[in-house]
């Protein structure tokens, strides 16, 4: 089973709860927080979460895009994420970051940019719950998809336990959600591709 996961970058944050519930067909939410240091946007902080909370049962998937995630680990578990992912290359002590996330029992990801190759991911492979393997710049929607990030997911897949979940995030559309599950990614976001389609649903199960 693919794990679909909107992202609602894309959607109309004046109109966010008729726009999460527009994706209720879909697995996962993706909620993308970003603080303008370790990518070049601000977008959503621990406020908003707490709102999507009280709004969806839908499982809260939590990029952060931001530096020392460590702090603010607790406070995004406290909001109700239940999947929470950070960047490889914002953390010092991967393994602490990770053990962190999982103490409070929610599932812990690591993120890698496009420069950033695969073998740094394999020593904390049997620790984690997802790798995301990026496939644009980490910071806005609607950029192209990099098939040469995909590339990465094979080699990782190879080493990886049985249960591990690799998601691709950025440019991802039917065509290019084929690649990566192809290369062995079985979780998918996808914020313009869902959000701009005159039919949500159907852009959803065009990716199934
Ligand atoms: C980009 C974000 C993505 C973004 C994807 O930094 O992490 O989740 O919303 O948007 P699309 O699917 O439009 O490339
Ligand atoms: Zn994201």
């Amino acid at each position: 089973m693919t794990i679909i996961s909107p992202s609602i970058l894309s959607a109309d944050f004046a109109n966010l709860e008729r726009d999460i519930k527009a994706v209720n067909t879909a697995d996962w939410l993706h909620i993308d927080v970003m603080d303008g240091h370790f990518v070049p946007n601000i977008t959503i902080g621990v406020p908003v979460v707490v709102s999507i909370r009280k709004i969806t049962d839908m499982p809260l998937d939590v990029h952060l895009m931001i530096e020392n995630p460590e702090k603010y680990i607790e406070a995004f578990v406290k909001a109700g994420a239940d999947i929470i992912t950070f960047h490889y290359e914002a953390v010092q002590d991967v393994s602490a970051v990770i053990k962190q996330i999982k103490s409070f029992g929610v599932k812990a990801g690591m993120s890698i940019k496009p420069k950033t190759p695969a073998d740094v991911v394999f020593p904390y492979l049997n620790e984690l719950d997802m790798v995301l393997v990026m496939t644009v710049e980490p910071g806005f929607g609607g950029q192209k998809f990099m098939q040469d990030c995909a590339e990465k997911i094979p080699a990782i897949r190879q080493k990886a336990h049985e249960n591990l979940i690799i998601q691709v995030d950025g440019g991802i559309n039917a065509e290019t959600a084929r690649i990566c599950t192809f290369y062995g990614a079985n979780s998918l976001v996808a914020g313009n591709y869902i959000y701009k389609s005159s039919d949500i649903k159907s852009a959803i199960a065009s990716l199934r």
